[in-house]
């Protein structure tokens, strides 16, 4: 990696810029999280949004006011007036060098900038060049926002451009699901428990499984998913970099890259996908979605094989499947051990394996399935060892207020690098290139059978385990 010299951290930043806050993230996402911040006491400098809109102070108050009420039940009224209070605002279109220097006027005195670019991706570099003509990147980090990129060829072009005028220790890329506490929770599991690192590997486990499922479909995005598709909206990101997680050596040294460069050595012993071993599933229904091409063949659905070239876990497949309008809204990861032998017990069954899962959401914890004997018959049963791992539902802080958080405080951990980046480009890019067919599901259902038949002959897909379940 190339050192740092510039953005360097020495103390907070001393304000945010938020460039697309009248958009839909923000509306849905940031004045929730600042707010929430406001709250908890962490939120300490002035905040500078702009956009194109023909918007005042007073309109980005009233705009955020109105987004804080709708995503927050009973905002405390002090800590809302609080965090409406640091906001200003800039008008103006980012192709135009005056609306930096607007921006340069009302960033006042501040020397330690955090520009958060909540734009298009195809608007990254014009905005990061326009701050960089006005002067104002010395010291900034700058925040962007997923994709980064639409394959690998596209993901270093993009790269390429921001680094004409940033150094990587500079751009804080942004996946929501590294901020999520639960998954935060996979490596303190993983690593804080001595019983699990000698079963954790090719010799104890027969393979992996992952879900990400939502139980509703593309509602009003349908530009921007039809763009995308399951694959580039979350397998290349959050599901790699969650398994990533789960797969990883353990960190050593405890500087924001310990974890980065073993998640980055993971995946580069990730071999690189089969086409073979893709699945694409695509709702019905999804041809009428607003924005949609009517003869779209983007994938809703996405189920694929991955194989990891090391010595911990050579021909133990990684599964994943990710997609909308399934049964329930769930986000998990399986370890599934190797089956025991048969055995002189239970009448003649094999017990079924042992699982340890985390799960993501919703309630996030993490089940260790053992086996016992059921009572009075001669018959094995699962007995499941839980945790829930929050305490105190809705109290662990949200992704976008620990990330914009981090970003304020210089803590880069949970950020993205580029070379991690490039390399589940890589992973996924022979997918993107033969994308094979893609298979009908109705809504509601667990995708296409063809779905099942990729795993057939290892395993079956796990229901997920649920509240209550
Ligand atoms: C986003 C995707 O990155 O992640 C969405 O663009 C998806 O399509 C979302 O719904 C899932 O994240 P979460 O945190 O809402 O489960």
């Amino acid at each position: 990696m190339a050192k740092r010299t510039r953005g360097h951290v020495d103390k907070a930043a001393d304000v945010l810029a938020i460039f697309g806050i009248s958009g839909d993230l923000a509306k849905k996402m940031t004045f929730r999280a600042l707010y929430r911040m406001q709250k908890a006491g962490v939120l300490d400098c002035p905040i500078v949004g702009v956009a194109l809109d023909d918007w005042d102070d007073e309109a980005l108050r009233a705009h955020a006011r109105g987004a804080v009420e709708a995503t927050v039940k009973d905002p405390d009224g002090e800590a809302l007036e609080a965090m409406l209070a640091r906001l200003s605002y800039v008008q103006g279109d980012y192709g135009d060098d005056a609306t930096f220097e607007r921006v340069k006027k009302a960033l006042g005195d501040a020397k330690q900038p955090v520009f958060y670019l909540e734009i298009p991706p195809s608007l990254f570099a014009t905005v990061v060049k326009g701050l960089g003509t006005a002067g104002l990147v010395d010291r900034a980090h700058v925040v962007i926002e997923k994709p980064f990129g639409h394959d690998l060829e596209s993901a270093r072009a993009l790269n390429a451009e921001l680094c004409e005028v940033l150094e990587e220790g500079q751009i804080l890329r942004i996946d929501h699901y590294l901020g999520k506490e639960p998954v935060l929770d996979i490596t303190y599991l993983r690593f804080a428990n001595s019983i699990l690192e000698p079963v954790w590997n090719r010799s104890y486990i027969s393979h992996v499984q992952m879900t990400i499922a939502e139980d509703f479909g593309v509602d009003d995005r349908g530009r921007f998913y039809d763009s995308v598709g399951a694959m580039r909206d979350v397998i290349q990101n959050h599901a790699l970099q969650v398994l990533a997680l789960i797969g990883m050596e353990p960190p050593s040294g405890n500087d924001p890259d310990s974890v980065r460069d073993k998640k980055l050595e993971f995946f580069r012993a990730m071999r690189a996908a089969d086409p073979k071993r893709y699945v694409r599933g695509q709702y019905d229904g999804f041809l009428e979605v607003k924005d949609v091409d009517p003869k779209s063949t983007t994938e809703t659905f996405a189920a694929l094989e991955l194989q990891v070239d090391n010595w911990r876990w050579s021909g133990v497949p990684f599964f994943i499947r990710a997609g909308k309008c399934l049964p329930e809204k769930t986000s998990e990861v399986t370890a599934v051990f190797r089956r025991p032998p048969l055995l002189g017990i239970g009448h003649g069954k094999t017990p079924e394996p042992n699982q340890c899962t985390f799960r993501i959401e919703p309630e996030p914890g993490s089940r260790m399935r053992m086996f016992q004997k059921k009572a009075i018959a001669e018959e094995f049963e699962p007995a499941d060892l839980e945790v829930l791992f929050e305490g105190e539902p809705g109290a662990d802080p949200e992704p976008y207020e620990r990330l914009l958080g981090d970003a304020l405080n210089g803590v880069h951990t949970l950020f993205t690098r580029q070379d991690a980046i490039e390399e589940t480009w890589r992973v996924v890019q022979p997918l993107l290139d033969h994308p094979g067919k893609i298979h009908p599901y109705e809504k509601g259902t667990w995708g296409p059978a063809a779905a099942g038949d990729l795993v057939k002959g290892v395993t079956h897909w796990s229901a997920p385990w649920l509240p209550n379940s």
